[in-house]
């Protein structure tokens, strides 16, 4: 399903032609809210596919109508980080997908003074993320600013099985990610030319071409 970016043995991006549909209906300027968040969560259930595709499995007996039979479950509880606002629309597939497993969300901005991450919410759970295997969800990997800050926390909370589930990434992300943590996993849909500057006619640290506003785009607030 995916392609190993080289450079980056922890970079996955999904070659899907699924996946490649559906991120190119989510990043037309004509798709509107409701099917904007129907994308999101569809792309996110994919990926997760892909990002979760290496988890310890453990036999237990299950009784089928016709008799006994080997059934497997997860070895270890998987615990779901969405990145507010914007990862929000991915929790739902997250649950679909793992209805037992924990979503714990984490908001985080930028201080204009310091230029430093602030976590505003945190309902990480106090224990057990370190047996856990713990998947941030954030659709935008752009600076890689909020990404990073949200992987510190969770592992200042014990999680030692970090990975990253985004939609859309741009090369500077993946590289400040990676370079700030280079065991996590990054899954994607897409990866990017660049982030816009201010020579752009655009605001400056959007991806390019990207979507806009994942945030905006999912709520109705452009
Ligand atoms: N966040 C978004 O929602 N879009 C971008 O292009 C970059 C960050």
């Amino acid at each position: 399903m995916s392609r190993i970016q080289q450079d980056r043995p922890t970079l996955s991006v999904s070659t899907h032609p699924i996946v490649r549909v559906l991120v190119g209906r989510l990043r037309c300027k004509e798709t509107g809210v409701a099917a904007f968040r129907h994308l999101v969560s569809e792309l996110t259930g994919l990926l997760l596919v892909e990002a979760l595709d290496d988890l310890p499995l453990v036999d237990e007996p299950v009784t089928t109508p016709l008799g006994p039979a080997v059934s497997q479950r997860l070895a270890q509880p998987v615990v779901f980080v969405p990145i507010l606002r914007a990862g929000l629309g991915m929790s739902e597939a997250a649950s679909r997908m793992l209805p037992e497993a924990a979503i714990c969300h984490v908001g985080l901005y930028r201080d204009e003074q310091t230029l430093r991450p602030v976590t505003y919410y945190d309902r990480l759970p106090r224990t057990g993320l370190e047996e856990s295997v713990t998947v941030l969800l954030d659709p935008m990997l752009a600076t890689g600013g909020t990404a990073t800050a949200a992987i510190d926390l969770v592992r200042q909370h014990g999680a030692r099985d970090v990975r990253f589930v985004g939609l859309i990434g741009a090369p500077e992300g993946v590289a400040a990610l990676h370079d700030a943590h280079p065991t996590v996993a990054i899954v994607l849909a897409a990866l990017d030319e660049r982030l816009t500057t201010t020579d752009d006619p655009f605001p400056p640290g959007y991806i390019l071409p990207g979507l806009g506003d994942a945030g905006d785009r999912q709520f109705g607030t452009a």
